[in-house]
């Protein structure tokens, strides 16, 4: 049989997005040439903020053509210290993951070698979560507008858009994705107290899609609670899902908690596999470290498993996991995990131990 080959599209954008992207493709690429399993290629793509400072827009008109191409994406943060950031949000990152409906994002959230966790009263243990992020509409759906501009009325409106089909997919995502899982447990995080129709569709809809799924327990939260009971019972937690708004923060909260946002990957999701599915680190392109050569790799690494493991490359993406597990236990971790070194020599250690594994 021959080796299969994947053609990757990488979006390294703006920041420590360029550095990460550019170590994980290193470590990606010497994975491939030692495991002799499977052959990977990427292609560069230079949109970010420079390019729109040249060209006046973030993006090519043809670039869902042109991404289609690929089997996934490899992206590393979007903003720039002198674009505003709904800007550079929208006019990038945004825009790709609206028209090629990832509508499921997912964030896995556990300790990793070398971090610890916030809280004393917490074990490393009591923290092992997989975060579903409704992806494609809710509080983002960009509906809404300005008016009677500079008036002391100056008027602004920000619509949250919720459909049956949109809520319905992301639940069953999120059942199929807790009961792949050893505890089958699941947390639906909505705020249907005070907002009382989208908020409510969404209680409504978990309670029938939990029926097609008796083997999953199943309780839901409102969103405010759930920031509590993250930090005081954690191991009552398994698999959360939410949305765009609810999700976005509850993530970060959850990064934290666990250790760093510099460890913290993410997947958005096709379900479908119509388009190829985008895969970047939780965090953003950093202007206080961008430059220095100390931006923490591992994120974008995990983040570039999940891409493996997406394409069908699951035991290479295990070899990868432990490799990068591995060098972090031995603390080879960046300054922002309390060491010395640097992305490019995490990136070579990780590279050595792939030889040591394989
Ligand atoms: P940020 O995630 O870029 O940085 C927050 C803090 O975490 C900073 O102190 C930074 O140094 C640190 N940090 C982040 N990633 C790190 C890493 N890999 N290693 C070590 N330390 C790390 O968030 P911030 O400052 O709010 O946003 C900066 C820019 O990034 C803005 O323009 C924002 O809009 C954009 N952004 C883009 C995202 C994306 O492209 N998905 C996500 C979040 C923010
Ligand atoms: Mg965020």
């Amino acid at each position: 049989m021959p080796t299969p080959k994947y053609n990757i599209a990488s979006i390294p954008a703006d920041g420590i997005g360029i550095e990460v992207v550019a170590a994980t493709i290193k470590v990606i690429e010497h994975l491939a040439q030692t495991l002799k399993t499977f052959e990977i290629e990427f292609t560069h793509f230079p949109w970010g903020s420079d390019y729109y400072k040249k060209e006046g827009r973030y993006l090519p008109d043809d670039v869902l053509d042109v991404l289609r191409k690929y089997d996934a994406c490899l992206f590393g943060a979007v903003g720039a210290p002198d674009i505003p950031d709904h800007i550079s949000l929208w006019g990038l990152l945004l825009a790709l993951r609206g028209p090629m409906q990832l509508y499921a994002n997912v964030r896995p959230v556990r300790p990793f070698p070398g971090t610890r966790v916030r809280f004393a009263e917490s074990k490393p243990s009591d923290i092992d979560w997989v975060l579903v992020r409704e992806n494609s509409e809710g509080e983002y759906a960009g509906q809404g507008g300005r008016s009677h501009l500079n008036q002391p009325w100056e008027t602004a409106t920000e619509v949250a858009i919720f459909t049956r089909i949109g809520i319905e997919r992301i639940m069953r995502f999120a059942f199929e994705t807790a009961r792949s899982r050893p505890r089958k447990l699941l947390t639906v995080v909505t705020k249907s107290n005070s907002m009382r129709n989208g908020m409510v569709l969404w209680d409504e809809i978990a309670r029938e899609v939990a029926a097609d799924y008796p083997d999953v327990q199943w309780d839901k939260m409102l969103v405010d609670a759930m920031t509590v009971r993250m930090v005081v019972k954690p191991e009552s937690l398994d698999t959360i899902v939410g949305t765009n708004l609810h999700m976005d923060i509850l993530s970060d909260l959850a990064a934290a908690l666990a250790g760093s946002i510099g460890v913290a990957p993410s997947s958005n999701l096709d379900p479908t596999r119509k388009n190829p599915s985008i895969f970047e680190p939780v965090h953003g392109s950093a202007f206080d470290i961008t430059g220095k050569g100390i931006a923490n790799p591992v994120a974008t690494i995990w983040s570039a498993a999940e891409m493996l493991r997406w394409v069908g490359e699951a035991s290479a993406a295990d070899t990868l996991m432990t490799a990068l597990e591995e060098v972090c236990r031995k603390g080879v971790l960046t300054p922002d995990l309390g060491g010395t070194a640097t992305t490019e020599s995490v990136a070579t250690a990780v590279c050595k131990e792939i030889e040591v594994i394989a």
